[in-house]
């Protein structure tokens, strides 16, 4: 049997892959210890070349795993169990292949096995060569966790072990112990915000008009993404309901991806009940009224004639909603001029309990930018908030939304 998990409620499964840095997760593991969180560590083969089973034994106190098949209760799904027996899956270094096979779902190791058997968050670490790194199919695989809800921690830039120089060194053992006890100390069901269950909205949507086309605008989604992460931070159980973005998911975030604003109030309204609802999704107004089957053609001297149906407003149909209407329900106004009154109105119009109103004027860079100036629209309160990074927003926000919750219970 799997010897019981260490008994500190934070632990770590240490997955050390087979590259030059390996070694430094020996002090990886001291650094840990250091902040009160057990390891219990996992080598890949290849790891074997550089570290030894027996020096990582010694620094975790724990026995180390170095094959699928040497788990003696295999017949009973071992690696299933040893997936779950910690809170959180770190892989370091992650070296390429490691990567490749993540992305891909791989499972013909004890270290691939029990990546794709967890039900924990997974942060991994990457080292590995510059230009290895710069390849356009690490790149790849790279998108593909972080859109997994992986998270990613380095790597630094610097000088190699193979004499050459740029991104690819394993981020400091001192910085990856930060990341993980911070993960710790904010994890979901620890924290302000435990056991409440809070929908974001974000990112654009894309309406089709044929199979090819479809309208669109410029939302990052950078700002719902921030928020969510904020509050998942905070304990709170967070779905993020996401139109098509190019960013990864936060960790202790639940993301469902949608494509149009029919699908994303679908995909909200399946959520209630809830117990504050955000909406940073900068939906498209209109869709076309029937979408082509087929490529519209592009005929010499005619123009074809897009008609446009309206969308469904989702703030306001779920602010406005008889049965398990949301206790809080924030909406996002982006104005271009007269910010604070534009934003009073969409707080009427719409019928939630927050409005956070936006310079979006194209001076203010707030679209694909990281930088936002915002208003608190509370009824008739106001709070002007000085041009901050998003993720300086989200995280004000995320203290406003305690403040509410620990006055709404007091
Ligand atoms: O009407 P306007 O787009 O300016 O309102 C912005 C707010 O309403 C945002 O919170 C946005 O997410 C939400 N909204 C929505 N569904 C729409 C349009 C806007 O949820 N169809």
């Amino acid at each position: 049997m799997i010897s019981d998990p260490p008994n500190s409620p934070k632990s770590v499964l240490l997955i050390i892959g087979g590259g030059i840095a390996a070694y430094k997760t020996l002090e990886l593991i001291r650094q840990l210890t250091k902040r009160g969180i057990r390891t219990r560590a996992i080598l890949t083969k290849a790891a074997e070349e550089f570290v030894t089973p027996l020096s990582v034994a010694s620094l975790t106190g724990d026995k180390v795993y170095t094959d699928l098949f040497s788990l003696t209760d295999e017949a009973e799904m071992g690696h299933i169990q040893l997936s779950r027996s910690t809170g959180l899956l770190v892989v370091a270094p992650a070296t390429a292949d490691l990567m490749a096979k993540m992305a891909g779902g791989h499972a013909n190791d004890l270290a691939t096995t029990t990546l794709l058997a967890t039900d924990k968050p997974v942060m991994i670490a990457p080292a590995m060569n510059v230009r290895m790194w710069q390849h356009p199919a690490t790149q790849r695989n790279l998108k593909q966790l972080q859109a997994d809800g992986v998270t990613v921690i380095g790597p630094d830039e610097g000088d190699m072990a193979c004499g050459e120089y740029g991104p690819g060194r394993l981020a400091e053992p001192e910085v990856i112990a930060a990341r993980i006890a911070d993960f710790f100390d904010k994890s979901v069901g620890n924290g302000p915000l435990a056991g409440r269950k809070i929908l974001v909205t974000a990112g654009p949507t894309h309406e089709p008009i044929d199979p090819v086309r479809y309208i669109a605008n410029h939302s990052s989604g950078k700002q719902g993404f921030a928020i969510a992460a904020s509050l998942a931070k905070r304990g709170a159980e967070v779905t993020l309901v996401s139109g098509p973005s190019r960013l990864g998911t936060p960790a202790g975030v639940k993301r469902i991806d949608v494509m149009t604003a029919a699908e994303m109030l679908a995909a909200t309204e399946g959520l209630l009940p809830l117990d504050a609802a955000i909406f940073a999704a900068a939906v498209a107004d209109w869709r076309v009224a029937t979408e082509a089957t087929q490529k519209i053609k592009k005929r010499e001297g005619e123009l074809p004639t897009l008609s446009l149906a309206e969308n469904p407003d989702i703030l306001a149909a779920i602010s406005r909603r008889a049965e398990h209407r949301p206790p809080l329900v924030i909406g996002f106004a982006a104005e271009t001029e007269q910010i604070i009154e534009n934003g009073r109105a969409k707080l009427a119009k719409k019928g939630c309990d927050w409005i956070v109103a936006n310079d979006v004027s194209p001076s203010s860079g707030t679209f694909g930018g990281d930088e936002n100036r915002v208003f608190l629209l509370k009824g008739e309160d106001v709070e002007g908030w000085p041009k901050q990074g998003k993720d300086a927003v989200a995280e004000s926000l995320a203290d406003r939304i305690i403040d509410y919750f620990e006055g709404a219970s007091s």
